[in-house]
């Protein structure tokens, strides 16, 4: 597999920092006004995210494939020993091993992008880890980010709409909050700036009825 434990391990490897250290805005934006409960952090990558939720209250599950980011995520957050006492850092193949069905109050998944058989069924998979009432959150770049003149993976199926996500979800038990393609400025690689889109997609599991 192309995108597997050593590629990132090799990614995270070459630079002290690959993300900024700031928390996903789509994350900030979406969660913030979401009771803290226990949250899934998917791909946590160096754990900005992971130790926002923290900050928040949240209990916080932060998986990924890399060992090396776990590492450095998890140094990031001994910086704040009540934080960090609220995440559990897991080294996890996801596609391998997903979540256990029905548990999190929030599934946050920021930019994980796999080939589209593997995001379809881990995208199934973490649906169903929402627990009634809980939240899924799913933020990547939007396809039209390949014409937006800024380095892309541009393997055909990597990158996805918010329509494509919430086609997935099965309307009886979910109700979509936001499908959105939203744009947002960023530095480029000369200094200036430049507009991207995220595709993000916020829906709720609906509680059962009683
Ligand atoms: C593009 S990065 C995003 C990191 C973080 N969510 C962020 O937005 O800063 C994708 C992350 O997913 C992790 N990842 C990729 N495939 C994975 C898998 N199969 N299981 C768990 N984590 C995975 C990578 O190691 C990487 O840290």
């Amino acid at each position: 597999m192309k995108f597997d434990e050593s590629f990132w391990d090799e990614r995270y490897r070459q630079h002290g920092s690959v993300w900024s250290r700031n928390p996903n805005p789509n994350l900030l934006a979406e969660a913030a006004g979401l009771r803290p409960g226990s949250a899934l952090d998917v791909g946590s990558g160096e754990g900005a995210d992971a130790i926002w939720l923290a900050r928040q209250g949240w209990r916080v599950t932060a998986v990924d494939i890399s060992s090396v980011a776990l590492g450095r995520a998890a140094e990031r957050a001994s910086q704040d020993a009540e934080a960090a006492g609220r995440i559990t850092w897991a080294h996890n193949d996801l596609t391998a091993s997903p979540p256990p069905g029905g548990t999190f109050d929030l599934v946050s998944a920021q930019f994980m992008h796999l080939p589209l058989a593997q995001r379809t069924e881990l995208y199934h998979r973490l649906a169903a880890s929402v627990a009634p009432g809980g939240t899924l959150l799913i933020v990547g770049h939007h396809p039209s980010d390949l014409e937006a003149g800024i380095r892309r993976p541009s393997e055909p199926g990597l990158l996805f709409t918010p329509e494509e996500i919430a086609a997935g979800l099965d309307p009886d038990e979910w109700e979509i909050d936001v499908c959105e393609a939203r744009r947002r400025s960023v530095p480029d690689a000369d200094g200036g700036s430049v507009t991207v889109t995220d595709s993000v997609l916020r829906a709720h599991r609906r509680a059962p009825r009683p």
